[in-house]
């Protein structure tokens, strides 16, 4: 897994790094049992495991980053892929190991292949003892208790009104400078390809008024940066009908809150507060959440516009809800709304069920109009129970579609290294996040599009912004100096 520090990629699992989970850290209260927590796939997932921390953690159990002293074990699992699901099962035979020396250990498979397998896993994988789905997390402490009792236990009820609004996030593997706040849940959309909509439910928007307190106490935790997650925010919405119009009008918050409207609340947090968001979808979109982008400052100048395909007839058969020309309208909107500063990025999934030479073309040249500053990019994989499984023949061959993926992967290459290039003797405005992973006297950051700098420490801090030269680059990092 990608460092946290460096990717907002909500829908993770980067081809390059997918095999390394992001670990528990240490926290040492003095509680009575040890929680080792692991997480695989998007953003949510690690989101989701700093909540499991916190309903854990009244429940008498500390974080610990070391296995071998764990009394609890949870992998919080992703379904995207064939292979996520496999590096977690690869995983289970690692731990198994620990749990011949150590009968006691107690093993949880949390998330979206808990959702997806539920009590199959148990027979699967026999040293499983506990399932929780991803709307489950709640009746852990019960789960527990079930399994202190010699029993295994499963919880894979998905909920239409579940948003952990009320539980405070226990930040694993912080920084201290940025975090990520889950805006909602569930998917509603079905992309004929994906898993999501069967393991994470349906679709619900979190209380505004929770996520402006969230962020507000991250501001005063000394954080500089939120990254506002959801599938698809876009469709978040949060309504009288559905929610308590009393509260919300008694804190000035109007009755529907739209994505444009709730980034505009966490905006106006502070000014120093940096704003970021993941993932749009190219049908939902509006130029009213351009318009708020241009309007802040501390909005970051960076849209996660998965295009997925550039052939219409394909993302016809993905059941996407848009067209080439939709998607191309779309980020003209943006370039004239934000301006050629404003940084696009995507995933694209390469050969999907029936996907000629053709089509294929057709992304590639959609690649080369957009020209995207990064993309997450997948061989198609099918999905037991999806859309796609059901009705389409899964018929592209596997070095056909490797080598098709090599060719988006090597056209990506050098749009990524062109950006990185525009930026080369600008002045950049960079958050510093931490040390750079490769030179401990030098600063990491990100500039508002999101592209990485590393630069001479000099007197500056973490959590502090510069104004950094970008003196050169290469295809993933800017290197520069700070000019302040
Ligand atoms: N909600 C986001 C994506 C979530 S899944 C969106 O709509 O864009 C993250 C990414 O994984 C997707 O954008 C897609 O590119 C990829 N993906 C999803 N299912 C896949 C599959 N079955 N095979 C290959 N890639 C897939
Ligand atoms: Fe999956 Fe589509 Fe929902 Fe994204 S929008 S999570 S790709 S179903
Ligand atoms: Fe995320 Fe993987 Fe589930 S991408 S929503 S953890 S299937």
């Amino acid at each position: 897994m990608k460092n946290l520090i460096e990717d907002i990629g909500v829908f993770e699992e980067h081809h390059e790094l997918a095999e390394e989970p992001a670990r528990t850290t240490d926290q040492n209260t003095g509680k009575s049992r040890k929680l080792y927590i692991e997480s695989y796939g998007c953003q949510m997932n690690f989101s989701d495991s700093e909540i499991v921390a916190s309903i854990l953690q009244h429940e008498g159990f500390d974080t610990t980053s070391d296995l071998a002293e764990a009394d609890l074990v949870f992998l919080n699992t992703c379904s995207i892929r064939e292979k996520a699901e496999l590096t977690v099962r690869k995983r289970l035979h690692h731990i198994q190991g620990f749990k011949k020396k150590k009968p006691e250990l107690m093993v949880g498979i949390l998330g979206c292949m808990a959702e997806r397998l539920k009590t199959k896993l148990l027979e699967e994988e026999k040293i499983v003892d506990l399932v929780a789905g991803p709307d489950a997390y709640r009746d852990l402490p019960k789960l527990i208790s079930q399994v202190d009792e010699g029993d295994k236990a499963v919880n894979t009820f998905l909920s239409r009104e579940e948003t952990y609004a009320d539980v405070t996030p226990v930040r694993l593997n912080t920084n201290g400078v940025t975090a990520f706040i889950s805006i909602m849940r569930g998917c509603d959309n079905m992309c004929s390809f994906c898993v999501v909509p069967f393991t994470r439910g349906r679709e619900r928007s979190r209380d505004p008024h929770s996520i402006v307190a969230e962020a507000h106490d991250l501001f005063d935790k000394g954080f500089r940066e939120v990254t506002l997650l959801g599938q698809n925010v876009d469709s978040y919405k949060w309504s009288k009908e559905e929610n308590n119009k009393a509260k919300l009008e008694k804190k000035g918050i109007q009755k529907i809150i739209s994505f444009a409207n709730l980034l505009e609340l966490v905006a106006q947090v502070h000014p120093d507060l940096r704003v970021r968001f993941s993932t749009s979808h190219p049908k939902d979109i509006t130029d009213d959440v351009l318009h708020t982008m241009a309007k802040y400052e501390n909005i970051c100048k960076n849209i996660h516009l998965p295009a997925q395909s550039g052939s219409s007839r394909i993302l016809e058969l993905m059941n996407r809800g848009y067209t080439r020309e939709w998607y191309l309208d779309k980020v003209q909107s943006i370039r004239n709304i934000l301006g050629s500063t404003c940084s696009i990025t995507s995933d694209m999934i390469a050969g999907y069920c029936s996907e000629t030479e053709e089509d294929h073309q057709e992304t590639l040249s959609l690649m080369d109009i957009v020209q995207y500053d990064y993309a997450y990019m997948f061989a198609y994989s099918e999905r037991p129970g999806t859309l796609a499984a059901k009705k389409h023949e899964d018929d592209i061959p596997l070095e056909v579609k490797n080598r098709r993926l090599e060719e988006i992967i090597t056209k990506q290459r050098q749009h990524a290294h062109f950006h990185h290039q525009q930026d080369v003797g600008t002045i950049q405005r960079v958050l510093i996040e931490g040390e750079s992973r490769k030179n401990n006297t030098q600063w990491q950051g990100r500039t508002s599009s999101n592209h990485v700098a590393v630069f001479p420490k000099q007197n500056k801090a973490k959590g502090e912004y510069v104004n950094v030269l970008i003196e050169r680059c290469t295809s993933g990092t800017l290197i520069g100096k700070i000019v302040d």
